[in-house]
């Protein structure tokens, strides 16, 4: 029974012109049906079909599960071998924000794994093209969604790791780390996670707990790097961050790297229940509400700013 060896999958990672490998199911009366041959690329067309029926999900074929990230990959690295410029950076945060996708639909090891690799790869092309760590923030899109969001801080932090002298394995880690730092909303229901008013303090808390989940995702998959980003990335300074409101130095630096981008992206970012920041009033708010009251370090504060106006944003 082919029902059986199909896999629900969320039509955000597909990818129009691509996925060839993979042939897409949809289930029609409660039988699958083939909707995309293997060997063909999706047309876009019939994508756009998909998504005016309002068709969230589609079924592949459980063993060809891999092949999305592997295809990405590919994508990714033709990418990185074109000129290094704002518009391949762009092409280049779109197939993050599927790589996104994929991981918080399926975060089963070897998917972290091949994001890691990718990461890796991304983090030798900021250090081989250092000019384009100065213009990621052009590239941010603006959305809501946790996909966006998550990409939107990666390429944040690559270009703020390297201004602060990041390189290597060091860059490498933060990189991954910040890719993966919100990885714990897995856990949090959707109704929370994609609700458009302000949550309530009920729903707070529970929002609150993707630090911990994600702490303990990576932690289980040996990724012990980067589960202290997962788990520290809303502590502050002054200890009234959470979970463990620990404060100071009890605080590693990669977490407090990762915060300030995330604090940024979130200002400057749309959310429905309110209007999204201009840079300069973003980093206004961030010097006012945060460096000012000691929640997060001053000194990173102040080289973030000077990060971001070296290409004056
Ligand atoms: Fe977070
Ligand atoms: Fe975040």
């Amino acid at each position: 029974m082919i029902e059986e060896k199909l896999i629900k999958v969320p039509i955000e990672v597909l990818m129009p012109g691509r996925n060839r490998k993979i042939s897409v199911y949809l289930f029609i009366q409660g039988k699958p049906v083939l909707y995309k041959k293997k060997n063909i690329p999706l047309e876009e067309e019939k994508l756009k079909r998909l998504k005016d029926n309002h068709i969230s999900h589609v079924f592949i074929k459980k063993k060809e599960l891999s092949l999305f990230v592997t295809d990405l990959e590919e994508e990714i690295e033709e990418l990185l071998r074109r000129e290094a410029n704002l518009k391949t950076l762009k092409e280049i945060l779109s197939r993050l924000e599927k790589v996104s996708e994929f991981l918080f639909a399926f975060p089963e090891k070897e998917h972290f794994e091949h994001t890691e690799k990718i990461s890796g790869r991304i983090s030798q092309y900021i250090e081989e093209n250092p000019h384009i760590s100065y213009i990621v923030a052009f590239a941010i899109k603006k959305d809501f969604k946790t996909a966006v969001h998550v990409t939107n801080v990666y390429i944040l932090c690559s270009g703020f790791a390297y201004h602060l002298g990041l390189r290597d394995e060091k860059l490498e880690k933060l990189m991954a780390g910040s890719f993966f730092h919100d990885i714990g909303k897995v856990k949090v229901p959707d109704e929370i996670l994609k609700k458009p008013e302000r949550l309530t303090p009920e729903e707070y808390e529970i929002l609150k707990k993707h630090t911990f989940w994600g702490y303990e995702i990576l932690q289980a998959y040996r990724f012990d790097d980067y589960a202290g980003i997962a788990y520290e990335h809303h502590e502050f300074l002054d200890g009234t961050g959470y979970p463990r409101k620990i404060r100071g130095s009890e605080i590693s630096w990669e977490p407090q790297v990762v915060q300030i981008c995330d604090i940024y992206e979130a200002l400057t970012g749309i959310r429905p229940y309110r209007k999204s920041l201009e840079p300069f009033s973003a980093l206004t708010t961030m010097r006012d509400e945060f460096a000012v009251k000691g929640k997060i370090d001053r000194n990173l504060f102040v080289e973030f700013v000077l990060f971001l106006y070296r290409h004056k944003i």
